[in-house]
């Protein structure tokens, strides 16, 4: 698993198959693997379709933020997801799930959550997970960014502190087809698991690698600062916080976790 070779490009000969249960779109340069997965969403793309690229020119975070990976060190790609109906809410959620798998597997540490969706290993971003879904046209798109084998000096200066990768955490290089395998397989599995309704294990497993259960976080919405205690998510995902004016469940679209303690 875990080697000193340099592993500078993905080898796009083996993507297809072996690495999906779905076909595989293999671009070495895209503005987003996001966008592409979306129109080809929009187009019919079947379930389980992978899209993935070397060097993402335009790449997106959440809320309107950038989205910046190092070429040929860390893996950006998205996966088609269809026939989710009233499970989609949860597939955020299980996609940070698959990501912390399959992390662990590398990393030997039991990485975390922060809500909805950032997995951090000892309290520090390795990946970070962009879901766009459309449930009215039965799709959605889950692109995931996961620092592989960025250095500190990779990392832009601006979110040094706060990101990591799974060099950085093992002090090796790591195969990033290795993990794009197993992460792959992964999210497949939490899909089924989401399409026969077994939400209490997602719900379950995800608990226990919550980041921010008993802290206190500050949080914008429309337009207002607020802050609470973090008291874990409900059934439906959402994080429940206690403020003085009661319990309050954020919806991870709504909000935006400004600072922790
Ligand atoms: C976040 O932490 O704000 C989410 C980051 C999601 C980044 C990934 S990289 C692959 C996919 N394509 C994008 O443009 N964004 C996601």
């Amino acid at each position: 698993m875990r080697d000193q070779t340099d592993k500078s490009t993905l080898r796009t000969h083996i993507v297809p198959a072996a690495f999906s249960h779905g076909p595989v779109v293999f671009s070495r340069t895209l503005d987003s693997t996001n966008d592409t997965s979306k129109e080809l969403a929009n187009g019919g793309a079947v379930d389980g379709t992978a899209v993935i690229c070397e060097d993402q020119s335009s790449g997106k975070g959440r809320q309107g933020r950038e989205w910046i990976a190092t070429p040929g060190l860390d893996l950006t790609f998205s996966l088609i997801v269809r026939e989710l109906s009233d499970q989609m809410n949860l597939l955020p959620l299980a996609a940070a799930l698959a990501v912390c798998e399959s992390c662990d597997r590398f990393a030997g540490s039991t990485s975390r959550i922060k809500w909805p969706n950032d997995v951090w290993i000892s309290e520090s971003k390795v990946a970070g997970i962009l879901v766009e879904a459309r449930p009215r046209s039965d799709w959605a798109v889950v692109g995931i960014g996961l620092n592989i084998n960025s250095t500190k000096e990779n990392i832009p200066a601006e979110i040094r502190g706060q990101a990591t990768s799974l060099l950085i955490e093992t002090g090796y290089q790591v195969d990033r087809e290795e993990v794009l395998r197993l992460l792959l397989g992964r999210l497949h599995e939490f899909v089924m698991a989401l399409r026969a309704g077994r939400t209490a294990d997602i719900l379950h497993a995800y608990r226990s690698r919550d980041a921010l259960i008993g802290r206190t976080i500050g949080w914008e919405a429309d337009h207002v600062q607020n802050r609470g205690r973090a008291e874990g998510i409900d059934d439906a995902g959402n994080l429940l916080v206690s403020t003085a004016e009661g319990q309050l469940a954020l919806k991870a679209g709504e909000v935006h976790l400004s600072e922790m303690e």
